[in-house]
């Protein structure tokens, strides 16, 4: 890949920031040092997340997103990446946990802009519109005792985003969280 390549990726490629710290964080906090955990990270945009997953826990780690450049820039990063829907490629029960950073804004419909960056950033009128499907699927690929990190916002509606995962047989609770002016982010860890 040239520089000029690497560029273009990076434009349109999420990067990392505070809801991806956050996310880093608390999965790292909770996976620990548990040995021959396999995790995937959905959405992993640069890498960021599921780089330091790898680096700061024992677990192999794998990631996915939809975005051609966030495979690219990943992969260039060391992380084993493939480009997927959420977790339509993996084969039931296979990971010991799933991380997600999902996109979360709500959009208005006549904003919204069609580009990689919009599909990073915009869950649609409510800002459930890739979480809710995401909810709907995490489970297969789960092994039974799984554990889901999922990123919220309270723009999103973090209430929304549990109920609908007790639908889909989820149990949360919220391990870590941070306050800007505009929103508080949180991150859920989901447990059937
Ligand atoms: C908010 S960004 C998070 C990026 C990165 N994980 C981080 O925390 O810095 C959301 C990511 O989800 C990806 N994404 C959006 N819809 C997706 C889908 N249906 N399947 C897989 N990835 C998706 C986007 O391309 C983007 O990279």
């Amino acid at each position: 890949m040239t520089l000029r390549d690497q560029r273009d990726d990076q434009a349109d490629v999420y990067q990392p920031a505070e809801d991806s710290q956050l996310l880093a964080e608390a999965a790292c906090d909770r996976l620990g040092n548990a040995e021959e955990r396999l995790v995937l990270e959905v959405g992993t945009g640069s890498g960021y997340v599921a780089g330091r997953i790898a680096d700061e826990t024992a677990a192999r780690v794998v990631a996915s997103d939809l975005n051609p450049h966030a495979v690219r820039q990943a992969r260039a990063e060391g992380v084993e990446t493939v480009r997927a829907d959420l977790v339509s490629p993996f084969a039931d029960e296979a990971f010991d946990a799933v991380a997600f950073n999902p996109p979360y804004l709500p959009t208005d419909p006549e904003n919204e802009w069609d580009d990689w960056m919009e599909r990073a950033l915009s869950g649609g009128e409510d800002g459930r519109a890739v979480i809710d499907p995401f909810l709907a699927r995490v489970g297969r690929v789960l092994a039974p005792d799984g554990v889901v990190y999922l990123l919220v916002s309270s723009l999103t509606g973090v209430d929304e985003v549990v109920e609908r995962a007790g639908d889909e047989g989820f149990s949360a609770v919220a391990v870590a969280d941070d306050s800007f002016p505009f929103e508080t982010l949180t991150v859920l860890e989901l447990v059937r």
